[in-house]
């Protein structure tokens, strides 16, 4: 195995194309090459950070230690029966490159998440989702190593304790185990989620995997801007869940809200609402700034630093606490 890289340049590596380096770099093909990593001194001496696709990241400053990136890189069906498929797929796939890999074989269950950036390997993480569906819903296993130990730990769902933008991996497990391979059960038939926003009005065709996947990828470019284009990680912000009671405060003084039920006590708003009603959307401060289309998504339009693209953020949470009495959430890993 070649040493590592150090002082390496993370600019291509994150999607907000912000600069920044990292002492140690290193990427691992197989768990073999991973295992043979944690065996080294540079692995036990250093602090370690697993990097995806760089999609869901924001590097503030120097990373101090040694970033390991998943290249493992297989798609393999590993059971079949008359209603599903269940595929092991490495954790270095690109997910949109799955989700088209499933639509071709018409297989059901991540279609609506078609052009999420990122890794499958980063998937269960933050339980990615979109246009009503989560991958949490496909997800079967979730293969492991301790960073901390080095032993394989396999996670069936349950344990995953996945839950709207979180799991057990961005909890209590944090930083502590690297997701080698991931299992999905896809099913034969189409699921057919249509009921999100105009899904279902605009979709024109029959609802096969392949023709929502298309209607999707159609509304991400034209809503959500490309992150080869212009730097940016998706939603900045999770939606914030409050209490009903709270929820009827704010709507008696803004009635306009968008909002969505979670539970009988539990209201989900839209944090993009939020922001386009306090007049950020398409706020820029330099180059960091929060996008034209989307305001939940904030963007570098060139040569913003991390700490830019920060304090633009800290600005909005204050903004949308002084006038909501929200506290906005970050959905992306502030390194
Ligand atoms: N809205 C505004 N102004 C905005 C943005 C949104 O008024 O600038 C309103 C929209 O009109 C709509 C509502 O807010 O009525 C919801 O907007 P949208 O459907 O665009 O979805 P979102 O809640 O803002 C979430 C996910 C996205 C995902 C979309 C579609 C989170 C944090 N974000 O955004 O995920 O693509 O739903 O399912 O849950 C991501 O996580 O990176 C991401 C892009």
């Amino acid at each position: 195995m070649n040493g590592f890289k150090n002082n390496y340049c993370l600019k291509n590596l994150n999607s907000f194309g912000v600069n920044a380096k990292s002492k140690f770099f290193k990427s691992f093909s197989s768990e073999n090459d991973l295992v043979e990593i944690m065996s080294s001194k540079t692995f036990e001496e250093n602090k370690i950070l697993i990097l995806g696709g760089g999609s869901n990241i924001l590097f503030t400053k120097n990373f101090d230690g040694l970033i390991l990136q998943n290249k493992i890189n297989l798609i393999s069906i590993i059971d079949e029966d008359d209603l599903t498929t269940t595929v092991e797929v490495g954790g270095g796939v690109n997910w949109h490159d799955f989700v088209l890999w499933s639509v071709n074989r018409n297989l059901s269950g991540i279609e609506n998440l078609a052009l999420i950036p990122g890794s499958v390997g980063a998937s269960p993480v933050q339980n990615i989702g979109a246009y009503g569906m989560e991958v949490k819903d496909t997800i079967t296993k979730v293969h492991t190593f301790d960073i901390a130990q080095g032993t394989k730990k396999i996670f069936n769902n349950k344990q995953c304790k996945f839950n709207y933008r979180d799991s057990i991996f961005k909890s209590e497990l944090k930083n502590k185990k690297v997701i080698t391979k991931v299992e999905f059960k896809l099913s034969k038939t189409a699921l057919n989620i249509i009921s999100y926003g105009n899904i279902e009005k605009e979709l024109k065709k029959d609802p096969s995997p392949m023709n929502i996947a298309e209607l999707i990828i159609k509304i991400r470019q034209q809503k959500l801007p490309d992150p080869i284009k212009i730097g940016n990680s998706g939603s900045f912000f999770k939606n914030p869940v409050i209490s009903l009671l709270k929820f009827k405060k704010i709507k008696k003084k803004f009635p306009e809200i968008i909002s969505y039920k979670v539970t009988e006590n539990k209201i989900k708003i839209a944090a993009g609402w939020l922001i386009e009603d306090s007049g950020l959307k398409g706020h820029r401060e330099g180059d960091a700034g929060v996008h034209k289309n989307q305001a939940l998504v904030l963007v570098n339009h060139g040569k913003s630093t991390g700490k830019e693209i920060l304090s633009l953020s800290n600005m909005i949470k204050d903004v949308i606490f002084k006038k909501y009495d929200v506290m906005l959430e970050t959905e992306v890993n502030i390194i």
